[in-house]
C-alpha cells in the first residue's frame, strides 16, 4: 500500500475515534477533514517520510514540532507509532484532549510565547519539524538558536518555509510582491492582496534562502537547503487538486539529462526544505 493511503487510513481511523466519542472535537474534526478532502495531505508525507527515514525503527526518538499549528504532524507521527512526539505554538490550535483521550501518554502541545525561551531543557530533542512557521518569525535568528539549545548533539531539524523570491505568495495571492521593500509592498497589498497592507507587513517576514543558512550557520554544524529532493519524490500524481499541470512537472524532472534543470526551476518557486545538523561533539 502507498504511504499517502496508509496515513488516508490513519486519518480515517482518527476520525472514526473521534466520532464514536461523545467529546465534542469540531475544530481537529473540521481540520482532518479538510486534509482529507483537499489532499492536504501530500504536505506532511513529505516531513513524515523525513522523519521516517532518519529515526528508522527507532521509534521512541524525541520529535518537537516547532509552531505546530492543530497539531496534525503530531497526531500522524503519534499514529505511526512514535510515542515521545511534542508541539509548540504561540498560538492554542491544538486540542491536547486528544492526546489523552488517545492515550499518548508521552506526547505534550505547551502554548508559548514569541521570543521567549521553549519549556524544554537543553539538548531534550532529536529531530525538531517546522512547517510553514518560518515566514511568519520576526525575529528568526531566536527561533534558530532556541532550536539549536533544544536539539541532543547529532540532531537534526526539517524545516519548511517560503523563501523571499518566491515568485508567488500564496497568503496574500499575489506574484512578486517580496521583490519590492516593506514600504512599497504595503502599497501593493492594499491595492491588490484581500487583507490590508499593514496586516500583511506585520504577519509576512519571508527572508532569502542565503539569510536563513546564514543564521542558521551560527547555531548549527551544517545547513543544506534539500528542496529539490522533496519536489523530485512527492508523488505530484498523488494530488487532488490541478493534477495535470503536477503530472506534466513531474515528466520534465523525471527526464534525463534536463530533469535537474527543471527540478531547478521548480524548486525556486516552492518552499524551501532546509536541513540543519548540530554536531556530535
Ligand atoms: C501556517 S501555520 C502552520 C502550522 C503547522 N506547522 C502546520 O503545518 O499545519 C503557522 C503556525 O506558526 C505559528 N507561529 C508563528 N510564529 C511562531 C513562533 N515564533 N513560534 C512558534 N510558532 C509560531 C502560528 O501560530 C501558526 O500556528
Amino acid at each position: 500500500m502507498s504511504k499517502i493511503k496508509v496515513v488516508d487510513s490513519l486519518i480515517k481511523d482518527l476520525l472514526k475515534k473521534i466520532d464514536d466519542d461523545t467529546i465534542d472535537w469540531v475544530d481537529e474534526k473540521q481540520n482532518l477533514q479538510s486534509i482529507m478532502e483537499n489532499g492536504g495531505l501530500v504536505d506532511r508525507m513529505w516531513p513524515v517520510k523525513l522523519i521516517e527515514d532518519y529515526c528508522e525503527e527507532n521509534s521512541a526518538a524525541k520529535i518537537l514540532d516547532y509552531g505546530c499549528g492543530s497539531g496534525i504532524l503530531n497526531l500522524l507521527l503519534l499514529l505511526k507509532g512514535y510515542s515521545n512526539v511534542h508541539g509548540v505554538d504561540v498560538v492554542e490550535k491544538f486540542d491536547s484532549k486528544i492526546l489523552e483521550h488517545m492515550q499518548f501518554d508521552n506526547a505534550s502541545f505547551k502554548l508559548i510565547g514569541e521570543d521567549e525561551r521553549l519549556p524544554f531543557d537543553d539538548a531534550t530533542f532529536d529531530v525538531i519539524t517546522s512547517s510553514l512557521v518560518l515566514e511568519h518569525v520576526e525575529n528568526v535568528d531566536f527561533y534558530y538558536s532556541e532550536a539549536s539549545r533544544l536539539l541532543k548533539p547529532g540532531g537534526v531539524c526539517f524545516f519548511n518555509f517560503p523563501h523571499r523570491l518566491k515568485p508567488y505568495d500564496s497568503h496574500s495571492r499575489c506574484w512578486f510582491i517580496h521583490y519590492f521593500p516593506k514600504s512599497i509592498r504595503k502599497l501593493l497589498w492594499d491595492i491588490f492582496a484581500r487583507q490590508d497592507g499593514d496586516y500583511l507587513n506585520n504577519y509576512l517576514f519571508l527572508k532569502t534562502v542565503s539569510y536563513h543558512k546564514r543564521i542558521a550557520m551560527k547555531y548549527f554544524s551544517h545547513a543544506e537547503n534539500r528542496t529539490g529532493n522533496r519536489i523530485k519524490e512527492i508523488n505530484f500524481v498523488n494530488y487532488k487538486g490541478s493534477s495535470k499541470i503536477r503530472l506534466i512537472a513531474s515528466k520534465l524532472m523525471g527526464l534525463k539529462y534536463v530533469g535537474n534543470i527543471f527540478i531547478k526551476i521548480f524548486s525556486l518557486n516552492a518552499s524551501v526544505d532546509l536541513y540543519l545538523e548540530k554536531s556530535s561533539y
